[in-house]
């Protein structure tokens, strides 16, 4: 089998989308539309990815900045034909060559690989597929035997030609030898006064080379993004994949169109997803789960049984087993909950470890602490952890108790078992087992009156 060598057109100017940005940076499922091409390129064992770039490259070429990349600059959009032949000097001759559209992310691998199959048995390869409204696209002609005789362009294509419903997803593959001798002789004699890769269809009939369709019935496949109402609505096909394979994998969903899916999400048998919860990043969620309504997870490990109560954020956090968080609770990165832990509604924790059996119930600040085995940390708590200039940290032993409304000024350390009274401002170390508070003490002013308005 021939080396694989995938060039990507990503020049066009994608003026529809009506953008500072390079339309190939625009997000589908939280990534570059690029990112889900050169990811389908990989996935299917490309030897070489060559990106054909032009209008706001360099913005392209620093987003994908470390991937392994031959990029290679179209400074002038002459047409697929052009771009195509720009990268030919970086590919072998002995390669097997598969052109893709940067703008089109939701090609399946399968089709792909068929279309590679054939242009490593010396044949091309087009993709195509069935519209009803054909508009605009390049249409396919066959001949008797089934096999493609040209492509024609819309701007070029008589009224017989325009009834044909059965369009060119620009998606091809051949040889590359003859790919690049094909491309050397292309004319810009058509409407629109460009070089099209289309064209190879007929030089290759010419040589006697076969050329063969490769029909997708699922269009959504080879759609191309051009505005974005395309983008919203290949958003849509790509989430509702998405959201399937969580069923698949064992969660039940409330409702399927009602979950969104940004990155990779693993989850256990028996997890519940209620609507309007967003994944993203890497997601691991344990066994039998409940994730709320409204809740946010991001970059984040859910150890099982876990319940994450609604409008909950969970943000770079690894969470034990059967752990309790929410309603309205906000984890923030490096937060590391132990098994049992609870963290109730309006808490917010950052950079903080709960050991086992911990709990911070309501309206309670954590950040930069280590958290002892069953602490309870009453309602109000805040931890200050931040003197203006530097971070430090709060320690808070094994079963201390923090009173509500404590102030824990850091750096401090409770001792286990210590127990802080309610109100409290702590600036130095409790001791371990003792009462600790700092309560100012209680008076009544007797015959005092309350202040009256001035006529
Ligand atoms: C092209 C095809 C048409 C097909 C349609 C599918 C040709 C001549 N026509 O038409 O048959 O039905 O795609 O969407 O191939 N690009 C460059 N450099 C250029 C021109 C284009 O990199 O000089 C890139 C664009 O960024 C885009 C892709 O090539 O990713 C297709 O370009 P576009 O202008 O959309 O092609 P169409 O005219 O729509
Ligand atoms: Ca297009």
């Amino acid at each position: 089998m021939a080396k694989l060598e995938v060039v990507v057109l990503a020049a066009g100017q994608g003026t529809r989308m009506k953008s500072n940005r390079p339309k190939v940076l625009h997000r589908l499922g939280g990534k570059p539309l690029l990112a889900h091409v050169v990811d389908a390129a990989k996935s299917i064992g490309a030897y070489r990815i060559h990106v054909v770039y032009g209008h706001g490259g360099d913005q392209v070429r620093a987003e994908f900045a470390g991937v392994d990349i031959n990029w290679v600059l179209q400074d002038q959009q002459n047409g697929t034909g052009h771009a195509v032949r720009m990268a030919m000097p970086n590919v072998d001759d002995d390669s097997t060559v598969l052109v893709l559209f940067g703008d089109v992310p939701l090609i399946n691998t399968e089709t792909l690989k068929r279309a590679v199959e054939i242009a490593d048995s010396g044949s091309v390869s087009v993709v195509t597929t069935l519209l009803d409204n054909p508009l605009g696209y390049g249409r396919i002609l066959r001949g008797a035997s089934g096999n493609v005789l040209a492509i024609r362009e819309q701007k070029d294509a008589s009224p017989d030609e325009q009834a044909i419903k059965e369009i060119n997803s620009g998606i091809k593959a051949a040889p590359s030898e003859l790919l690049k001798k094909w491309l050397d002789a292309l004319q810009p004699n058509n409407a629109q006064g460009e070089l099209y890769l289309t064209d190879i269809v007929e030089s290759a009939n010419n040589d006697d080379v076969t050329v063969e369709a490769v029909l997708v019935e699922d269009t959504a496949e080879v759609t191309g993004v051009n505005d974005r109402a395309q983008l919203a609505s290949l958003e849509r096909v790509y989430q509702s994949r998405k959201v399937h394979q969580l069923m698949v994998n064992g969660a039940s969903v409330a409702d399927p169109t009602r979950v969104d899916v940004r990155g990779n999400v693993v989850v256990g048998q028996d997890v519940f997803i209620d609507v309007n919860v967003i994944f993203e990043g890497e997601v691991t969620i344990g066994d039998d789960c409940t994730i709320g309504p409204n809740c946010v997870i991001r970059e984040s490990s859910i150890g099982a049984g876990t319940h994450v109560h609604a409008n909950s954020l969970v943000d770079g956090a690894s969470v034990g087993e059967g752990v309790s968080i929410g309603p309205f609770a906000r984890l923030r990165p490096e937060t590391n909950l132990g098994r049992g832990v609870k963290i109730g509604n309006f808490v917010e924790v950052k950079k903080a470890n709960f050991s086992d059996g911990a709990k911070a119930n309501h309206l309670t600040y954590v950040g930069d602490s280590d958290i002892g085995a069953r602490v309870n940390i009453g309602a109000g708590t805040i931890t200050c952890n931040y003197d203006g200039a530097n971070k430090h940290r709060t320690v808070i032993g094994d079963d201390a108790f923090i009173g509500s409304g404590t102030e824990l000024v850091a750096p401090v350390t409770v001792g286990a078992g210590a127990t802080i009274g309610a109100g409290s401002t702590i600036g130095s170390d409790a001791p371990a087992q003792q009462l600790t508070l700092t309560r100012v003490k209680q008076r009544s002013v007797k015959g005092w009156k309350r202040p009256v308005k001035k006529k």
